[in-house]
């Protein structure tokens, strides 16, 4: 008894050995921890004084899971399977006390055990889907016994935790215990000492396991997640445990579990989970920076912008007031708010009364000095410099000393914007996306002069807002939309030169990204563009001619595409065939087919030429940066592990030479090779290293 190592601990407490992991942040799995556990629950099987065990985790949580940086790695023995096979084997109750998240294989270690009491507070889930992995510890064997496997498919496909009071109903833990957890679990352990013997496993519940429904729900689970491979594989390995005995299984998942941990889909959606935490951390931080508390928020305009925005904090529990210059622009506004609830409440997305808390979260005014209390305004009026200045300037008058200032414009100077108040070093961007209560992505703009102080309590407040927060630096169009301009302009030449709106979304489709360039635009209004160019002096022969043509996109039914009163499914559209071709014409470019390989290279290769100039001018501070935005803010597919992770897959040396190709055929020299590409490819390395 006492430590068994670094990370394991067993005591005993009047017949109850209780083994207490403390393996911070998250109690991974790794391997001394495994160890451990086997070893103690050896200990506790060779005492006789011992009648039951509980096992307990330290700290903010129960095992997370396999500990991932292991993955790729030489196995290290015991493995998950080891210490479950022992956990099985004994011939004394063994209580499992769950706390925080008990996931992947913290939660099919768990499912293992004899018992499971949890506090009401605790969630468990099977999230290996998105690691573009399969539960490769029993989990969709174990799992589909209790439950039955229409739901245990559900959980594991979506990888989406359920709270302890669902699993309750379930019939995945027996109790959810109130007071200290681990007194709580003793006490439940003393209960359960003199249950009959032999002690039931989950593994032998074959009540449940019914086909019933599992066709149906396996098609509409997997229906929209074309070309990654994890998904299926669940469907599989769940579809045996109806089938197959257990053991077999078993086998089976294990089988599944190595390909696609040894696969390359995987890999990426590994580099994208450390990518995305990384991206949170600012390496110049000084220690000393501590983000500021926000209890409530102010936020400038009640546009679409204005309005998503407004409803994060809502959805974050924080109150919101929303400031517009007229009673009418701000009624629109909250009504727009109300209407997507309204909306989340049919789906059944949201309880009618959760709608209300957050809509009363949300108050509407049309003074600016309303901004007074609120520790955070974020400002989301109309793109164009001298209105955002003045409404800072205003805000320097009217906000409290030490509120974060933010401007959530996507392609206007913050510093100049800044420079419009008497504190720049309160300033800084908060760029969102559209729609902003739905977007993971979130653009930190870090302006000059902007203090560590207001950049921290931007993160924290990015990351309390649900978000996936970025720290970027002050450019045209920042790291997101500056990579997104050069796939426009490269749109609108394979356009001219001979591809259709239709081919090159559908080749963009089938590389993984959800909807096309074209869509897109259509979805955000070829106005927008069009207003753009014309503050910029820019010009887009196709671009310009549909917009000239009142093609808007979606909002008038007409874009790139045609689309039928109500629907938001793109028609090809021969007008705009028309205009295309008529654009090349006029130009005097003879069509020519064009393949999807060359649409492929084209819609992704010169923006990641922009992402090494953005790299090199210490826009982003790491590629793994950019890999993040483009994955939660413009769905680049997560399974190939975004554009500068893609580019290393290619090997650089490749990409100089498909990028030389088209610079000389274009004559565009802004397709050269950028100096840091030519760099990493003449040294034979990639952007990770
Ligand atoms: N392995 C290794 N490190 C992990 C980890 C894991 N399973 N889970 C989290 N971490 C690390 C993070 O990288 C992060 O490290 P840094 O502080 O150095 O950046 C740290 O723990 C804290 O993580 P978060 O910032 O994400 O903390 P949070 O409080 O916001 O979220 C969490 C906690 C919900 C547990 C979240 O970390 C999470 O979802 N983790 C992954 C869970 C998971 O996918 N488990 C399945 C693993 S695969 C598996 O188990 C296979 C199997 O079937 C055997």
């Amino acid at each position: 008894m006492g430590n068994i190592n670094a990370s394991v601990d067993l005591r005993r407490d009047d017949g109850i050995a209780v083994v207490t992991v403390d393996n911070p942040p998250v109690n991974a799995l790794k391997h001394e921890v495994r160890a451990g556990l086997v070893e103690g629950l050896r200990q506790a099987r060779d005492d006789d004084a011992v009648k039951a065990v509980v096992i307990a985790c330290a700290g903010r949580t129960f095992f997370a899971g396999a500990d991932i940086t292991e993955f790729g790695k030489p196995p290290q023995a015991p493995g998950l399977h080891d210490v479950i096979a022992t956990i099985e084997a004994m011939q004394k109750p063994v209580v499992a006390a769950l706390h925080g998240t008990a996931l992947g294989g913290g939660f099919e270690l768990a499912l293992a055990c004899h018992y499971r009491v949890a506090v009401a507070g605790a969630r468990v889930g099977l999230p290996e889907v998105k690691l573009g992995l399969l539960p490769g510890a029993g989990g969709t064997q174990r799992l589909p016994r209790p439950i039955g496997p229409e739901k245990a498919l559900k959980m594991i496909v979506t990888g989406e935790p359920i709270g302890a009071a669902a699993a309750l109903a379930d019939g995945i833990i027996d109790e959810i215990v109130e007071g200290e957890l681990t007194t709580a679990a003793i006490a439940f352990a003393r209960r359960v000492v003199a249950e009959e013997r032999p002690l039931k496993l989950v593994r032998d519940r074959e009540g449940k396991l019914s086909a019933e429904g599992f066709a149906d729900a396996a098609e509409t689970l997997t229906r929209r997640l074309r070309g990654r491979d994890a998904p299926a594989a669940c469907v599989e390995a769940v579809r045996n445990a109806i089938i197959l005995p257990f053991e077999e299984g078993l086998k089976r998942e294990a089988e599944l579990f190595r390909k696609l941990v040894a696969g390359d889909q995987s890999k990426a959606q590994r580099h994208i989970f450390f990518a995305e935490r990384e991206a949170a951390k600012v390496p110049d931080m000084p220690e000393a920076a501590k983000p500021r508390p926000v209890t409530s928020g102010a936020v400038i305009g009640a546009g679409t912008m204005g309005g998503g925005i407004a409803m994060c904090f809502a959805n974050a529990g924080i109150p919101v007031t929303i400031v517009e210059t007229g009673r009418d622009l701000l009624q629109k506004g909250l009504d727009r708010v109300a209407a997507n609830y309204r909306t989340t409440v049919s789906r059944g997305g949201l309880g009618a009364d959760e709608m209300e808390r957050r809509m009363g979260l949300i108050t509407g005014v049309t003074e600016l000095e309303a901004v007074a209390s609120a520790d955070v305004v974020i400002e989301a009026v109309f793109e164009e410099m001298g209105i955002k200045q003045r409404v800072f300037a205003d805000l320097d008058r009217l906000a409290r000393a030490n509120a974060l200032l933010a401007t959530n414009t996507s392609t206007l100077d913050v510093d100049e914007i800044a420079r419009a108040t008497a504190r720049p070093q309160e300033v800084l961007g908060m760029h969102f996306f559209s729609p902003a209560n739905v977007m993971r992505l979130l653009e930190i703009v870090r302006g000059a002069e902007t203090s560590f102080d207001a950049l921290a309590t931007a993160v924290a407040l990015g990351r309390r807002l649900g978000k996936v927060p970025v720290t970027v630096g002050v450019c045209y169009g920042f790291v997101g939309n500056r990579m997104l301009a050069r796939r426009s302009v490269e749109t609108e030449r394979l356009l001219l030169e001979g591809a259709l709106p239709h081919e090159i979304d559908a080749a963009v489709v089938a590389f993984g990204f959800p909807m096309g360039p074209c869509a897109m635009m259509d979805l955000a209004g070829l106005d927008v563009g069009w207003r753009i160019r014309q503050g910029r002096g820019e010009r887009a022969l196709i671009e310009d001619a549909l917009y000239q043509a009142g093609h808007y996109g979606q909002k008038t039914g007409k874009g790139y595409f045609r689309y039928d009163a109500g629907s938001r499914t793109p028609v090809p559209d021969a007008e705009v065939e028309a205009i295309i071709l008529e654009g090349s014409a006029r130009i005097g470019l003879n069509r020519r087919p064009i393949g999807e390989e060359e649409i492929v290279e084209r819609m992704t290769l010169p923006m990641i030429n922009e992402g090494a100039r953005i790299l090199e001018e210490g826009i982003a501070t790491r590629p793994g940066d950019i890999d993040v935005i483009w994955v939660s803010g413009y769905g680049w597919p997560v399974w190939r592990g975004g554009p500068m992770y893609y580019a290393d897959r290619l090997g650089l040396a490749h990409l100089c030479d498909r990028l030389t190709y088209y610079a000389d055929r274009s004559r565009d020299v802004t397709l050269r090779p950028a100096p840091l590409l030519q760099r990493l490819a003449a040294e034979g390395r990639g952007f990770a290293s």
